[in-house]
């Protein structure tokens, strides 16, 4: 009982301080849906807080969502037990957010509730399903590429030579002379498939990656570009193998975005390798306008993410483009 002069009781102050500390929105709510009392986080209210107590969730809430909050205060009330409830409400602030309610009987005719806005671990879940969609379909399509590429590269030259080596041996019988240029055929289309599946495996992973680490591999792309760049800083030292892969992945998108799409004069590499992460910077000083959510950039932040580091596109129109990732040792 709060007392007559107004002044709060230690175990008053104990529980309106526990109240005032709780992250949740806390509700005591009557057996007709009547709001009796209010704490915690007031910001999570559908209506402002000084219309709530004495009015009842029919008059305060949409349909929809205080039918389910009362299917909750009855099934509480008639199992003596925990009901949860989940929905999706605007707050009196404004901001659509996702609610988790726990609804507990607390006297006769009586219920507390917890709200906890679950919003972020929601937008946190979908997110994690997304991008794993997407790594999915990624793998996919490049082992579609991959299969395109042996299908109507390498696959058709060795064809090829498999049947110039069936006319080898029959001329070698009839007509020996014309022997030489269908091995000189057959040669070029082997060199050919050769140069092909090189090409391939280059694409699939970088052998000098592999064997020489970050720091040469980066170089190389350097070296190939057409436009100039300046590379601030590359550690020596070998990392992990996926911080390497995952770095030099994201050098060579930024490399082939700027190139592509950003006319940019020069361009600015730059990994640096921390106690805890390794940082890498590309920044051009092109165009700028970026779209983050192209497949390019948007397959760097899901390889990144993977990795549990970040990723960030800045590209304001006109000034340029920088694209960062930070990657846990
Ligand atoms: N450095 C940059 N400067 C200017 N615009 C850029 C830059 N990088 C990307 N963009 C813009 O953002 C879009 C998305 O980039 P992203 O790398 O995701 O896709 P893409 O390069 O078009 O295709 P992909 O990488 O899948 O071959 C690009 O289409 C381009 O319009
Ligand atoms: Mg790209």
């Amino acid at each position: 009982m709060p007392r007559m002069d107004g002044v709060a009781t230690p175990v008053e102050a104990r529980h309106r301080a526990l109240l005032e500390a709780l992250p949740d929105l806390l509700l005591r709510l009557g057996a007709d849906g009547t709001y009796l009392e209010l704490g915690g986080d007031l910001s999570r209210l559908a209506n402002p807080p000084e219309l709530v107590v004495g009015a009842n969730v029919h008059d305060l809430l949409p349909a929809d969502v205080a039918e389910s909050l009362m299917e909750g205060v009855a099934a509480a009330l008639s199992s003596d037990e925990l009901a949860t409830v989940n929905y999706r409400l605007q707050t009196h602030l404004g901001d659509l957010r996702d609610f988790e309610l726990r609804i507990a009987p607390a006297a006769p005719g009586e219920v507390l509730a917890i709200v906890r806005d679950v919003t972020d671990l929601h937008d946190a879940i979908r997110e994690v399903r997304e991008s794993r969609a997407r790594i999915v379909a990624a793998g996919d399509a490049e082992r579609r590429r991959i299969e395109r590429n042996l299908h109507d590269g390498a696959q058709q030259r060795l064809v090829a030579v498999s049947l110039h080596l069936h006319l080898i041996r029959q001329r070698l019988e009839g007509r020996p002379e014309a022997v030489p240029e269908l091995l000189d055929a057959a040669q070029s289309e082997l060199a050919l498939a050769l140069e092909e599946i090189r090409e391939l495996v280059r694409g699939l992973h970088p052998r000098i990656l592999t064997d020489h680490g970050l720091a040469r591999a980066i170089r190389m792309l350097a070296e190939r570009s057409l436009l100039p760049i300046e590379i601030a800083a590359l550690p020596e030292e070998r990392l992990g193998p996926s911080v390497e892969a995952a770095a030099y992945y994201v050098i060579a998108e930024a490399l082939a975005n700027a190139a592509k799409h950003a006319q940019a004069g020069l361009i600015t590499v730059g990994v640096e390798a921390l106690a805890t992460h390794t940082v890498v910077e590309v920044a051009d000083d092109g165009v700028g306008g970026a779209d983050p959510s192209g497949t390019g950039l948007q397959g760097l932040a899901d390889r990144v993410a993977a990795l549990g580091g970040s990723f960030a596109v800045s590209s304001v129109p006109g000034a340029g483009t920088a694209v960062r990732a930070e990657l846990p040792a």
